[in-house]
């Protein structure tokens, strides 16, 4: 059963006319309710529930432990909370790589969940056709080049993609393929800006950078990170906004204090009895019968 049904007020329209108008689309990852709630009102134009919540809220070491069940779960809550801004969910690793159906049929679940669009990552001939059988269902997706973190072990480290003019022309090939697939937007991950900026003056349909310089059609980083939530590591493209690991670190510290001190709770947090019975309870103080103490 769909928990969010309500066309967006941001749709793939919204990315056409953005990139036609020379406006920048803003992206950001969010995994839960209350961030999607506050990103949504402040004006974010769309959310992704990246994998990347593999690592960021779930702890493995890398996105491809993240399973669709997971996906489902935690895309329900950001549609929840994003009541105009697009939703789009990842597609976990392994879950559109086995054969085309159970591609679709896995995308088909992440939209009953509550997303608008789902990304998937690549553009190997099998892939495209996933994008094509998607688009032909109903189910508008995003594709992702450049460094494309569920592959990590083959592309062998956190790598900038697309260094040299034929790396260049290669995810060029790949926008293009992608586009006439029927995708309307693609995330292009940690390419050179020089690169970015002239896929992007190749296609129709809208780029998203991150670690992409500053002329791709949108921007999108993880949340975390611009938060200051995530400390493993920064990337060398993430800005960071806020330092949430010192508030919540601080608040706890605080929190510990104020309860081994005795400080917390105080009058203000307390409940009390009426004082009728407060005589009652007395008595149950001193009875001897009620109870062994
Ligand atoms: O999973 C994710 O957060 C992503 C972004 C890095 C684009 O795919």
């Amino acid at each position: 059963m769909s928990v969010e049904t309500k066309l967006k007020d941001i749709t793939v329209n919204t990315f056409f006319k953005k990139k036609n108008e020379n406006q920048k689309i803003t992206m950001l990852t969010a995994y839960d309710c209350s961030t999607a709630k506050y990103f949504d009102e402040a004006g974010i134009d769309a959310i992704l529930v990246g994998d990347s919540l593999g690592m960021v809220i779930l702890g493995y070491d890398s996105t491809t432990k993240v399973t669709m069940k997971e996906m489902e779960v935690f895309t329900a809550a950001v549609a929840r909370g994003a009541k105009r801004a697009m939703v789009v969910a990842d597609m976990p690793f392994m879950s559109y790589h086995l054969t085309v159906e159970e591609a679709v049929k896995n995308a088909g679940e992440l939209i009953r969940a509550g997303a608008s669009a789902i990304k998937l990552e690549g553009a190997s001939d099998f892939i495209l056709n996933v994008v094509k059988r998607c688009v032909e269902s109903g189910i508008p997706v995003v594709g992702h080049l450049g460094f494309t973190p569920q592959y990590l072990n083959v592309l062998g480290g956190y790598k900038v993609q697309g260094k040299s003019v034929d790396k260049t022309k290669f995810i060029l090939e790949q926008s293009l393929k992608l586009q006439d697939a029927g995708a309307f937007a693609i995330v292009l991950e940690m390419v050179p800006e020089e690169s970015a900026k002239l896929i992007t003056s190749k296609l129709d349909i809208a780029t998203i950078g991150i670690g992409a310089g500053r002329y791709t059609d949108g921007q999108i980083l993880v949340a975390d990170d611009i938060l200051g939530k995530f400390s493993e590591f920064k990337p060398k493209f993430a800005r960071r906004y806020a330092d949430l690991k010192s508030v919540i670190s601080e608040s706890c510290s605080k929190y510990i204090d104020d309860v081994t001190s005795g400080r917390f709770p105080d009058e203000s947090e307390i409940f009390h009895l009426p004082v009728e019975a407060l005589v009652e309870l007395k008595e149950l103080e001193n009875c001897e019968y009620c109870c062994n103490k």
